[in-house]
């Protein structure tokens, strides 16, 4: 019999009621449908939030160097993140800026090799990785800028970055900037999947873990679509570039390519709600970049950090300081209880 037939003769109080009960079941099976999204995203971590130490241990060491990276390891960092740029030949290499001279001595090597680029009403020098083949790269100091300490650090390949990270920590490397080097004739998503192939990482069969990042949303389309990519992806915004994506439908469309949103923990400020709006639609949040000491002192890193875990309840998060992480008191501590802003 139809259920409506049914329905039809049945006492209003009675009808109510199962209106009522139609209404929690529904809310039921979606807190399940919720559940199971979180259960089946391994981005999400409800007991063990991400500490991702961002360039290695970036506060202390010369970013993305092998000295920063095994520094993060050794705090106890689960990830290390390399940003990837590509040289003149293709290879992929742990960088973050497009440019040379802000972290090696590439001006002094190659005092001829640089590119005039017009920053606003000033003409600059630069030196653009993709200029250079990796046997230039690798004469290049990239550790004296911060320190004599580190003198001698050299730029690492992906290849080396792997090999660094084999059996000790999972990796996250972010492709900056795959519409510019496709520009240049490189294609940086292919170069970033063959990799992983020869080191059969891309089912996590073998090695490290690899969760991919981009800002760059086609890229992270183009992993699963063209390579079959089943590897857990963060798709990174910022500010006001960030707009479209953070409405509800934003979220759900950023939610059938990747497992996490990455934002600057500014737009969490500005609106906490992002942060549940996202897991609503199965998606991790793990902001960027918590860092001292260039922002806070040691104490106040730690609160901000807490703050994030805590009120904003985040799944993980990037920084340059991986120790401090791990001075966040537990969140259902009383004494702990997180402040209300950063
Ligand atoms: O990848 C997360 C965060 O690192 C994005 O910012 O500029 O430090 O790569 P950036
Ligand atoms: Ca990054």
């Amino acid at each position: 019999m139809p259920t409506s037939m049914l329905t039809n003769r049945q006492h209003p109080n009675r009808v109510i009621a199962q209106a009522l009960l139609l209404c929690l079941a529904l809310a039921l099976s979606l807190d399940s449908v919720i559940s199971v999204q979180a259960q089946s995203n391994p981005l999400r971590q409800t007991d063990t939030p991400l500490n991702i130490a961002h360039r290695g241990a970036s506060a202390y060491a010369p970013e993305h160097t092998a000295a920063a990276y095994r520094m993060a390891i050794e705090m106890g960092a689960p990830f290390i993140e390399p940003d990837l740029q590509m040289t003149r030949d293709g290879v992929l290499i742990a960088l973050h800026d497009p440019t040379l001279e802000r972290t090696t001595n590439v001006a002094t090597l190659f005092p001829q090799r640089y590119r005039r680029v017009q920053r606003g009403a000033k003409a600059v020098r630069q030196w653009f990785a993709y200029d250079f083949s990796l046997a230039e790269i690798k004469q290049l100091d990239a550790g004296s800028w911060l320190s004599e300490a580190y003198a001698g650090e050299r730029i690492l390949t992906l290849d080396e970055v792997i090999a660094l990270a084999q059996g000790k920590a999972d990796i996250m490397p972010e492709l900056k900037y795959p519409d510019r080097y496709l520009a240049q004739g490189l294609d940086m998503a292919q170069a970033f999947w063959h990799v992983l192939e020869r080191h059969r990482l891309t089912r996590g069969e073998h090695g490290p873990q690899v969760v991919v990042q981009s800002f760059h949303f086609d890229t992270l389309v183009r992993l699963r679509q063209q390579f079959q990519s089943s590897l857990p992806q963060v798709f990174l915004v910022y500010g006001d570039s960030a707009a479209p994506w953070l409405s509800d439908e934003g979220l759900a469309r950023v939610a059938t390519i990747a497992d996490a949103l990455g934002p600057s923990k500014l737009l969490i400020e500005a609106d906490p709600t992002l942060v549940s709006r996202s897991h609503q639609q199965g998606l991790a949040v793990i902001p960027y970049t918590f860092a001292s000491p260039h922002r806070a002192t040691d104490a106040a890193l730690i609160r901000e950090m807490q703050t994030a875990l805590c009120l904003w309840q985040v799944d993980g998060l990037f920084t340059n300081n991986p120790d401090l992480f791990g001075q966040v008191g537990p969140c259902r501590d009383e004494s702990n209880a997180p402040v209300a802003t950063p």
